[in-house]
């Protein structure tokens, strides 16, 4: 069954009273609408007191990046089984500011899935074209050679923990979200590329949205048919707002 999902990337943002208020408040506005699945993604030293903060609440925590190693003397690095030992269930994986500022290729990025996936970790794996390549009309071969990075290397099997976020770069951080016409179109094709794969793969297959998505535009980005939930950034550090970004989830799916 296809899982509908709201993640939230604090990115390089919070300290531990952040942390803590956040968790109160989550836990006392969000009634976790049926059938969406709610995740955070702290920067790493928050993961534990988030976690211990939203005890039984039922949403799930997540890194938002690993080592394409095991364990060993790789300093600075933190690897799946760490994310996974320490409460995370996923871990987002080749995030465009990876990519981009931290050269991470499509062979990282595979490289991190196939840890992460050993690891018993969902990955959320980002692609996503920049500016440059949308008005060059080469989004849609830019997102497919991403997506396809992934689908060649693992099997279906595996394929079963990978959720794809499409966020393009020139959504991200910008305010100027992708309209859900443009959204909705290119989820079709990455569920095209995945049903080149396998069929009931890609009717199973979680695919996000993520770019400037906020309390405002949710509902319209996640009524369309191929969109699964998002994965939201600033908006995801402001409860009230991350709270009415799940609550349109849950009523995209009665409507
Ligand atoms: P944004 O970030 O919602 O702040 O645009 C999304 C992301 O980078 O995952």
């Amino acid at each position: 069954m296809r899982r509908r999902i709201v993640a939230g990337n604090w990115k390089m943002n919070g300290d531990l009273a952040f942390v803590n208020q956040f968790a109160l408040d989550l836990k006392s506005q969000l009634a976790k609408p049926e059938g969406v699945d709610v995740v955070i993604a702290p920067p790493a030293p928050y993961i534990v007191p988030l976690v211990s903060a939203l005890d039984s609440s039922d949403i799930g925590a997540a890194g938002q990046n690993l080592a394409a190693q095991s364990n060993g003397a790789f300093t600075g690095e933190m690897s799946a089984e760490m994310l996974a030992d320490i409460g995370c269930d996923y871990v987002i994986v080749g995030h465009s500011e990876r990519r981009t500022l931290f050269g991470e290729t499509d062979e990282v990025v595979v490289a991190k899935v196939a840890k992460a996936l050993d690891a018993s970790l969902q990955a959320i794996v980002c692609v996503g074209e920049t500016l440059e390549e949308r008005e060059s009309g080469n989004a849609e071969s830019v997102v497919k050679s991403q997506v396809d990075a992934v689908l060649n290397v693992f099997d279906v099997e595996q394929l079963a923990n990978v959720i794809i976020a499409y966020e393009p770069v020139w959504a991200i951080g910008t305010g100027k979200t992708a309209s859900p016409a443009q959204a909705q179109a290119m989820h079709e094709a990455i569920r095209g590329v995945v049903r080149s794969k396998d069929e009931s793969l890609a009717e199973n297959m979680t695919i996000l949205y993520g770019g400037s998505v906020n309390a405002a535009n949710a509902e319209e980005l996640f009524i369309n048919a191929d969109i699964d939930g998002g994965l939201i950034g600033g908006a995801s550090l402001k409860v009230p707002d991350f709270v009415e970004i799940c609550e349109a989830l849950g009523r995209s799916l009665k409507g």
